[in-house]
């Protein structure tokens, strides 16, 4: 069974590797933990909105778009990835950021620069100005660069659109094949949800294969069940993008939001803690805005046992470490 294939722009180095964690199952005493290496997807710090901008860039570039737009936090993995897949396409690119925690030049702020990317950053009073302020500045510069003869295109927030969100339905096809050739049995997937289109290709990939493996995610920005409702809106609209005849529900989606802490991008002690653990049996960098986190939720529930010893978990390694250089006294301090 192979999903449509949809035209793609050459980004990423393919397949990602995805190889075991044995000193980090050791450390937790837990289940086998596998990793798929989105980190090492090979598009400038590599992460996995590089595999959403290969389908989404392919559709810009045949709509003869020269200019792109993207928001975020300072700090976003997504807007450098959208700034270094335009110098790789030889479109300008344009970043409307809200200051986040970190705006100051280090980490991400500082490879947006490197990449001649322009960055507006944006004060805003709260997450809810994310979804107003924002859109609004883009509009208005994409005006602006419309008058001066660009044709600009704002891309959706995090990629997580059904032409994004099929690149990791296609992921999913590329997890299963490795599995197999390395004769690796997983019960469970478990990664970071911040826009949702991750675990929602992944969802809608895994039950296209029918792979019977649960994805779990662990959300860094919503509450649980509205987390889950945009991985449904995700699934089903993507499935009726690639002409699949799938539908689901929210009962089907898991979802864990208590590991958020405070707010989206505010490290919590747990997800340092995770960051450090990994990196010090694995010599693996996670972040402390996505994979720390969802780490952290991992760590968690092998310790209230919600896995057994003898079953294996699939940990996607979703990128963002560039932005640990921005949070150096978080991660020194906590
Ligand atoms: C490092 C990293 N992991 C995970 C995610 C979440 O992916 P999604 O927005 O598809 O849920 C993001 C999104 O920006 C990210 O940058």
């Amino acid at each position: 069974m192979v999903l449509a294939r949809l035209p793609r722009v050459d980004l990423g180095k393919w397949p990602t590797p995805l190889h075991e964690l044995p000193r980090l199952s050791d450390a937790l005493g837990g289940p086998r933990i596998f990793i798929k290496r989105d980190d090492l997807s090979g598009l400038a710090f590599g992460g996995n909105k590089c595999r959403k901008l290969e389908y989404l860039l392919s559709d810009a570039k045949q709509r003869g778009v020269d200019t792109l737009i993207a928001t975020g936090s300072a700090q976003s993995n997504f807007a450098l990835q959208m700034a270094a897949a335009a110098c790789k396409l030889g479109m300008k690119s344009y970043l409307v950021l809200f200051k986040g925690l970190h705006p100051e030049m280090q980490g991400n702020m500082l490879l947006h620069s490197i990449l001649g990317s322009k960055v507006s950053l944006v004060d805003i009073a709260d997450s809810k100005e994310m979804f107003t302020v924002l859109p609004q500045r883009m509009n208005q510069l994409a005006d602006e660069l419309r008058s001066q003869g660009c044709n600009p295109w704002i891309i959706p927030v995090g990629g997580s659109v059904p032409l994004g969100t099929a690149g990791w339905a296609y992921a999913a096809e590329e997890i299963e094949r490795q599995l197999g050739e390395q004769g690796i049995d997983i019960q469970h997937v478990i990664l970071a949800n911040g826009s949702g289109g991750t675990q929602a290709g992944l969802v809608l990939g895994f039950k296209y294969l029918r792979t019977p493996v649960k994805v779990i995610g662990i959300s860094v920005l919503s509450k649980r069940n509205e987390a889950k409702n945009t991985v449904v809106t995700q699934v089903n609209e993507t499935a009726k993008l690639l002409g699949l005849d799938i539908a689901m529900t929210p009962e089907e989606v898991t979802v864990y939001d208590d590991y958020i802490g405070q707010g989206y991008g505010i490290p919590t002690r747990e997800g340092i803690e995770a960051v450090k653990l990994v990196a010090r049996t694995e010599a693996i960098l996670l972040d402390p805005v996505y994979t720390g986190k969802s780490m952290a939720g991992l760590v968690d529930l092998i310790r209230k046992g919600v896995f057994s010893k003898n079953e294996s978990v699939l940990f996607v390694h979703s990128g963002g470490g560039a932005a640990d250089f921005a949070y150096s006294q978080e991660l020194t301090n906590y």
